[in-house]
């Protein structure tokens, strides 16, 4: 998709039944643990998206084999460990990508330097180097922790490792950096973030012990384990399911299936958020695929009213309070949203930028230096005006969200840079276009 920007525009009822891209999470992790096997692993519905595309290539110059088999299907082929690359390893948008194969290579003896695109060159890396380099390796950059770096690893020795952020790619990162430590490594996190690291390091034979603390983990992985090669069944994203499922809730007469959605506890935190504001969402065909709970996830238009959501449920829902605040936007209220410092330093700052998308779409907003009070339209009886050109920073779902917001608005509403999608969820549009929503790369008058 090349147009320099597209446009949503309000949409009759939204009806039919989807499936979610495979989950961006366990994608980036397939293929990294399949590149640390030995042996085979064959992944089934893999994300096609640019993220995980440049972690497979990122893994073909560490020296794995990656072969597409067919749509979704994958082949990696590791030798035990990672060589060093001949170039620079460039990983694009992705920070999961980035900072999950610095923590793998930094159990070898070599030396490799990473890159991304502006938004990545941009983010906080000091997170991950700080363990690493307590665990024994070294870095050097150009600019403070920011990429380009150069990461020199081998000879690390054990950590027990307190995240001082509640972050799943730095917890993920100790530990596949302690997969090659004298004596492993262990992570305490106070609040639990998404453990599917550590399940899937066991289905590929590894020993993880976990002992529940409070709302946090203890993870305890001891040393001297290899892995080796496995079947990995990727299922549906609900970051990514999230966007269906919430333009249906707000546009009325709406009623939308998306099969196959991961339903692990430590993702589902929007799902749990939406039916407090009395979202109609039924859940279907409910079954364990892969090691993970997942299910077929329905949602039909309802009067949503805003809450206050509790900070604590931030882990599991991080990458969802963008679309949460489009559905906060059509509730009865203001929805409260705190503790979201993380929000800042992602792909974008997606709390600046949500309320200043949500208040050129004529949505009240309140922004706070760690939260977001968005005032539902529909207290007063009106609905969301639209009408605005959104700056997305090159933010995926900050995209997606201001176009699922313009489904249901009274004016269309556009956002620059709509090629970013495909990082996380190629075929969005496609697959919003198909259950009826108007999105199209034609300029509008009305905006
Ligand atoms: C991810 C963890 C989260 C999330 C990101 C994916 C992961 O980031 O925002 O999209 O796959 O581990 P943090 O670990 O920085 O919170």
């Amino acid at each position: 998709m090349t147009a320099a920007e597209l446009t949503a525009s309000r949409t009759g009822a939204l009806r039919g039944r989807v499936r979610a891209p495979g989950d961006k999470s366990i994608s980036h992790r397939a293929l990294i643990l399949g590149a640390l096997a030995t042996g085979e692993t064959r992944i089934e519905g893999l994300l096609e998206g640019e993220d995980v595309l440049r972690t497979a290539d990122a893994m073909r110059a560490f020296g794995a084999t990656v072969e597409q088999l067919g749509d979704g299907r994958w082949r990696v082929v590791g030798e035990g460990g990672f060589s060093e690359p001949a170039d620079v390893v460039d990983c694009g948008n992705s920070g999961t990508g980035v900072r999950l194969i610095m923590g793998a290579a930094a159990g070898f003896a070599i030396s490799a330097t990473f890159t991304g695109d502006e938004s990545l060159r941009g983010r906080p890396m000091r997170r991950v180097l700080r363990p690493l380099g307590e665990m024994g390796a070294t870095w050097t950059a150009s600019a403070g922790d920011r990429l380009p770096l150069t990461l020199r690893g081998g000879g690390l020795r054990h950590i027990a490792y307190e995240l001082p952020e509640p972050s799943a790619q730095v917890k993920s990162a100790v530990l596949l950096a302690g997969l090659h430590a004298e004596g492993g490594a262990e992570v305490i996190e106070p609040e639990a973030t998404r453990d599917h690291t550590e399940r899937m390091l066991r289905a590929f034979g590894a020993r993880v012990e976990v002992t529940e603390q409070g709302h946090g983990r203890r993870i305890g992985l001891p040393g001297g384990q290899a892995l080796t090669g496995t079947a990995v069944q990727v299922p549906g994203d609900p970051s990514s399911a999230a966007f269906p499922l919430v333009a249906a809730l707000i546009t009325p007469g709406s009623e939308v299936t998306v099969e196959g959605v991961l339903l692990n506890p430590l993702r589902t935190g929007l799902l749990e958020t939406l039916r407090e504001m009395g979202a109609d969402l039924t859940f279907s065909n409910l079954r364990e695929a892969g090691g993970e709970q997942v299910g077929d996830v329905t949602a039909r238009h309802s009067a949503l009213r805003g809450v206050t959501v509790p900070p604590e449920r931030a882990p599991s829902m991080i990458d969802e309070y963008p679309i949460l605040g489009v559905a906060a936007a059509f509730a009865e209220g203001p929805t409260v949203m705190r503790g979201l410092a993380e929000l800042r330093v992602k792909e974008s700052d997606r709390i600046a930028l949500m309320a200043a998308g949500l208040a050129a779409c004529g949505v009240g907003v309140e922004e706070e230096p760690e939260g977001l009070t968005v005032v539902g339209a529909a207290r007063a009886n009106h609905g969301v005006a639209g009408g605005a050109r959104v700056t997305t920073h090159g933010d995926h779902r900050i995209a997606m969200s201001h176009l699922i917001l313009g489904l249901a608005s009274e004016r269309p509403v556009a956002v620059d840079q709509p090629g970013m999608i495909a990082t996380s969820f190629p075929g969005f549009v496609e697959l919003m276009r198909g259950l009826g929503g108007a999105i199209g790369d034609e300029v509008r008058q009305a905006v």
